[in-house]
């Protein structure tokens, strides 16, 4: 086979019939495309013989424009590595536009946006997925993950990928993948589930999106837990739904609240293992008035189960979905919190009657998922790496969990209210009275602090100022220090 150059050719059009000689032509399109910014300094440009080629001309006019534009400087030809728009050119002049035409000039007015995207709260502003520093909810332990095994993992899938891993692969996942996780949620989550009912998506967040399109329509009711998961309450806001705030207290949601604020939602979406952000676990008397509500008022339960893998103290608790006798929960699990979240990788267990229903809503959202990572993940999973981090981690985060509880404690001396210790990733704590959390928040970026505040996790008026606490990330050596720092900072104001 011919070797092929790797250089992109500008798009550039050739008049042969026009007057102007073929090498002004090719000197002019460089020319401008270079002055409007779209070659810029240090790009490499293609060989003499390549845009000949290409344009289907002799070669003779296309050096005769490259040797112009070397000698007035817009290119630079760099021996045995081919020729490159210089990099000595202004910014100013490579951004100046000669031709009055500015399609990315700022435009005046007002531009027709969908009212629904244009609505959320500022989402992409804020910094949750930035560089971890300490406290920070977003990032697990990353310096204690087997990341030799893990690339180890990740160079023989990618070796050993055949023509067919290139196809489109099974819009509800993997099979074998889909097995492996399915025997992790009966074992370790009492989920009852078979591999067909699940699906895998790029987290929860698009598990969320789906069963909004499969269930939802435009104006139908949802409750959320009060306060909760900001990123889950944008997409039913997004889906249309109207948001119905439901309290939570220290057994989850108050379910008689919800029936008080719209006995006809259509879904409720809750997370009873470790509730988002205060961390309670919904008892068993809730679970059960949920479970009775949703049978029969013919409304669907979301059960996000983001790190439910984490208990301390007590056993785990089993799933919302185990209980459930008429197929009313969809589970929604992730690796983001349990592994690492830039997998973009979690799943679906779909009610058997509804599967149909969100194939259909996959397939036309992004068809399916992609293969690498499902088939380096089944590897994780079914050799007993998954397993062995997770009671690994068990043991590391109960000790900074116990270290942040104990220095907020001594520190503080109970000018924090700690809830939700016994599970998850993270714990609350309520501000003394009069400091207001996002005041803190901002403080703490300046001190290598990610804070991350309460109130905006609420739909309406908050009615506690707080900061949700991530220790995951955070060693128990350095656990002292960090209080130290949050208490100037919570002081500063
Ligand atoms: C309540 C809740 N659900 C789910 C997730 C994980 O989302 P994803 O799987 O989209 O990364 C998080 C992450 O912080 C969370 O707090």
């Amino acid at each position: 086979m011919k070797r092929v150059t790797a250089t992109l050719v500008p798009i550039m059009r050739i008049d042969r019939q026009s007057k102007r000689p073929l090498h002004r032509q090719i000197y002019d399109a460089y020319r401008s495309t270079i002055l409007r910014g779209e070659l810029r300094p240090g790009q490499q440009v293609p060989a003499s013989r390549l845009l000949a080629t290409e344009l289907k001309i002799s070669r003779i006019p296309v050096l005769g424009a490259y040797a112009q534009l070397l000698a007035e400087g817009y290119l630079e030809a760099r021996i045995g590595a081919g020729t490159f728009v210089s990099r000595s050119l202004p910014e100013q002049l490579t951004h100046c536009e000669t031709s009055g035409r500015s399609p990315q000039k700022l435009r005046s007015g007002s531009r027709r946006v969908s009212r629904r995207g244009a609505g959320l709260p500022g989402l992409a502003a804020d910094a949750w997925w930035q560089r971890p520093s300490a406290f920070s909810i977003s990032y697990p332990a990353l310096d204690h993950f087997p990341m030799r095994l893990w690339s180890d993992l990740v160079r023989r899938h990618a070796r050993q990928q055949r023509v067919s891993s290139l196809l489109y692969g099974d819009p509800m996942g993997r099979e074998d993948f889909r097995a492996a996780i399915a025997d992790y949620l009966r074992s370790a989550r009492a989920v009852r589930c078979d591999p067909e009912q699940i699906m895998i998506v790029s987290g929860s967040q698009q598990a969320l999106q789906i069963i909004a399109h499969a269930l939802l329509g435009a104006g139908d009711s949802v409750w959320m837990e009060e306060p909760g998961y900001r990123l889950a309450r944008a997409v039913f806001a997004l889906a249309g739904c109207r948001l119905i705030a439901v309290p939570v207290d220290e057994e989850g949601l108050i379910v008689s609240q919800g029936l008080k604020r719209a006995r006809n939602a259509r879904l409720a979406y809750v997370t009873p293992s470790h509730q988002y952000p205060l961390g309670a676990t919904m008892s068993a008397a809730r679970r059960i008035q949920l479970l009775e509500w949703a049978q029969t008022c013919d409304a669907w339960l979301v059960e996000d189960d983001y790190d439910s893998e984490y208990r301390y103290e007590s056993p785990p608790i089993a799933s919302l979905q185990g209980l459930d006798v008429d197929a009313r929960v969809i589970y929604v699990g992730t690796f983001s919190k349990v592994l690492f979240p830039s997998l973009r990788v979690g799943y679906i267990v779909i009610p058997k009657d509804l599967m149909q229903q969100f194939l259909e809503v996959r397939v036309a959202m992004d068809i399916g998922p992609p293969d690498l990572a499902q088939s380096v993940l089944t590897e994780f999973i079914t050799a007993g790496h998954f397993a062995r981090h997770i009671r690994r981690m068990r043991l590391l985060y109960g000790e900074r969990r116990s270290a942040l509880a104990q220095n907020i404690r001594d520190i503080f001396a109970g000018e924090l209210t700690v809830h939700g210790g016994d599970s998850g990733m993270h714990l609350a704590a309520t501000l003394p009275v009069g400091v207001r959390d996002q005041a803190v928040a901002q403080r703490g970026a300046q001190r290598r602090l990610s804070l991350w505040p309460l109130s905006p996790s609420y739909l309406g008026k908050p009615t506690q100022q707080g900061l949700i606490l991530g220790f995951g990330n955070v060693d128990v050596s350095e656990m002292p220090a960090a209080v130290e720092r949050l208490k100037k900072t919570v002081y500063a104001g």
